[in-house]
Parts: C-alpha cells; structure tokens; sequence
C-alpha cells in the first residue's frame, strides 16, 4: 500500500452522491491518496485489518478500515451558519416560550442586538477560541464544510474582526470555511436605515472585499429590518465589489425576499417560510439554491412550512443547513437538520441527504459534497449499515469517523 493512502473497505453503502439520487454503491472499497479519492470500487474479497483508525490518524500512516455495516458519505456541508459571536441569549429562549416573539423581542433591542453587545466586548482571541469548540461539535457530527457569517459587529471595524475569526477557524483544517459578510444583519443602535445602509455600500463592502476576507454577501431582508429595495442595494454592492449574493428571505412575514434573489443572481436564498408563488418561480428561472432551515422554524415554533412540495415541482435545487446561532436556532449537528427537513417539511430521504451534502456544496458554489475519484476525500464513516438509518434515527449521532482531506478530524 503507498504511503498517505487510507482505504475504507467493506463499506455496506457507499453514497457518492453523484447523478440525480445517492450514487449508492453497496459493498464498496474507497481507496484515498494524498488527500483525495482515486476510487470507489465494489469490494473484492476484503483482507485483514491492520489496525483501527485514532484520532489525529493522518495518512501517512497507510491504513485501512473495516467498514462492515457502516454507510460512508461525503463529509457534511452546512451552507448556513451564525458560528462566531459573543456570549448566548438563553434568557430570550425562555421568553418565547412564555409567549414572546422574535420580532417583539428583537424591536425591543434584544435578539441580534443584544449578541452585537456582547460580540463588540469580547476579543478576537475569545471569539475564535468559542467558535472553535463549536466547530469541534460539528465536525464530531460530520461537517466538513461550513458557511460562517458575520453580522454581530455592524460596524467595519468589528465585521472584519469576526471574518478574520473565520478566516482563523479554516486555517486549523478542521473544516473548510467559507466566510460570509452579513453587516446588513440589522441596524445598529442609533443609526438610521438609509444611513447604515451607506455605510454597508461604501464602507464595509468595499473594505471586506478589498481584505479578502468574504466570498458571499448576505442581507437579512425582512420588511421590519432591510426591505426589498434596501436589500437589493447590499447584495448589488457587493456583487460589484466581487462578493456573491446571497440573503435570508421571507422567513418572518413575506417581503419579497425570492424576488430580490432572483434578480440580483444569489447563489442561494435561505428559510423561505412565505415565498410568493412569482418568486419561487423567478428563483427556479435563475437558479438560485434553496436553503431551508427547519431547525430554525423548530426552534421558534413558527407556523409556516417551506413550501418543499411546490419548490420540487419547480426544479428548485434545495440544501439543508442548521442556521446555527444564538437567538433563532442553537443546532450544530447537520444531520439532526436533515431529519427535521424530513419530518417538519416534507422531504424525501433521499432529498435531506443531497440537501446536507452536494446541493449544499451547490449553494456555496463549490466542488464538494461527493465522492468522486479527484475530489478532496471529505468522508463520514457512519455506524449505521442502511442510508434511511441517517435520518431515521432520532437524536442518534451515526459518526465513527470524520475524515477531511485524508485526515480524521473527529474520533
Ligand atoms: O438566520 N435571521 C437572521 N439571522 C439569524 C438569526 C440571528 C439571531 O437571532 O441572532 C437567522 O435566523
Ligand atoms: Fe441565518
């Protein structure tokens, strides 16, 4: 066996990912080298096993796993994530449940501005060593890609302070980072709409961009914080400074959040509680990737469903992600996002699955999410020998093994 190899054989289910469905290949070797997959084969006779994988393994320890009864995938992909800030709002989780809403709780200046406080006081070191161990819990849950935004400064200094934190976390190759610049994530204390949102075009866009520090641009439009008009501003600024659009749409009440997506080309619009039926259709016209967000919709026990049924029928691409931030859903574990896409929205089995892997990886515009012979060995060695066991089983964790690039990253 070369050196830097790893060799997952007998796997019961392979999960490639590739076509329309699973790309299932059952009993299957996948031989890794350098980082990469060169192949996935059904399995010869399997020889023995030399040792079983510890963490902190990499391959230049040539190795192979017996993966008797266990379902491998492609590493997970959460497209959405709030990962860095400061401090938690455990205290607004309670108010809601004795009957408060977000929107009442956030007019109230609580909710993102409340994380914005704590956010502005803390270091840049406390701020990556939080996130960091959150990126832990989601890697031991099978992430290996993660959308990270900003949004809890909402000022230039501090936004370019959470995005270097992203920057940061990606450089431990815990997961691959894809850093977000969401400065239109509310309006500060003490600034006038209009106001921020010249700030946003001709300040912190510019400064984002020219750092290096974002791929995407996000906008929270909602009509009570960036409506239609003044989101499309944002996005259009940065797509002009090279950022790629993206933006949180029609989650609390319908405000045109599709139709803004569409036109500007968002690589992805998110949560989709009350699209209007012209934008969906708009989004299937131009592409744009779904995001649905159940945890969120869970966790805030709101009433309205993504409309999956007609979003199928349109041909609209559709990922999964957990949303994961303080106020509106605290869910790190991917693969809980996909039973709640399965049993709150409707989905298929098999749709959950594509949505936290390669229509995940879509909505970021990247190569991942597959197991293919030249991609990035981004693998989950799961425990369970079935793919309908991945989100059938209730608050089970299927991951043995978390793999990025060739090397383990969690157990
Ligand atoms: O996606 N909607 C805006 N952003 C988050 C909530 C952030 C927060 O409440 O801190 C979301 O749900
Ligand atoms: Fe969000």
């Amino acid at each position: 066996m070369p050196d830097n190899s790893l060799v997952l054989s007998n796997c019961s289910q392979v999960l490639t990912m590739t076509g329309d469905g699973l790309g299932m290949v059952e009993n299957a070797t996948v031989r890794v080298e350098d980082g990469r997959v060169v192949e996935v084969a059904p399995a010869a006779n399997a020889g023995t096993v030399p040792r079983s994988a510890q963490p902190g393994d990499s391959p230049s320890r040539s190795q192979e796993i017996d993966c008797r009864n266990c379902v491998v995938m492609p590493g997970l992909v959460d497209p959405h994530t709030h990962l860095v800030f400061g401090g938690w709002r455990a205290e607004e989780f309670e108010m809601r449940l004795a009957g408060r809403t977000y929107k009442e709780i956030a007019q109230a200046g609580g909710g993102i501005l409340s994380t914005v406080k704590a956010t502005r006081a803390a270091s840049e070191d406390e701020l990556f060593a939080s996130a960091l161990a959150r990126l832990q819990e989601m890697t031991a849950w099978g992430t290996t890609t993660v959308e990270v935004k900003s949004g809890y400064g909402l000022d230039t200094e501090t936004e370019l302070k959470l995005l270097r934190v992203a920057r940061r976390l990606d450089e431990e190759e815990l997961a691959t980072v894809v850093p977000t610049l969401l400065g239109a994530h509310s309006v500060p204390e003490g600034s006038d709409t209009s106001d921020y949102v010249r700030l946003l075009t001709d300040e912190m866009i510019p400064a984002v961009a020219a750092a290096g520090l974002a791929k995407f641009c996000d906008v929270f439009c909602e009509n009570f914080v960036f409506n239609a008009a003044e989101s499309t501003r944002v996005l259009e600024a940065g797509r002009k400074h090279g950022l790629v659009p993206t933006i949180h749409a029609d989650e609390i009440e319908p405000s045109g959040g599709a139709e803004v997506a569409a036109r500007v080309g968002a690589a992805s619009a998110s949560h989709l509680l009350q699209p209007s039926d012209a934008g969906l259709r708009a989004m299937a016209a131009s592409g744009v990737v779904a995001v649905l967000l159940p945890g969120t919709c869970f966790f805030l026990r709101e009433a309205h469903r993504s409309p999956v049924a007609r979003m199928r029928e349109l041909g609209i691409t559709m990922a999964v992600a957990t949303d994961f931030n303080p106020g509106s859903c605290t869910l790190l574990a991917q693969p809980l996002a996909a039973q709640f896409a399965c049993v709150y929205y409707g989905l298929t089995v098999v749709e959950a699955l594509r949505g936290i892997t390669v229509n995940a990886a879509r909505a970021l515009r990247l190569e991942a999410g597959t197991i293919e012979p030249g991609r990035w060995a981004d693998l989950v060695v799961t425990d369970v020998p079935d793919y309908r066991h991945l989100v059938y089983r209730l608050g089970h964790n299927p991951v043995r093994f978390t793999i990025r690039r060739g090397r383990f990253t969690c157990r």
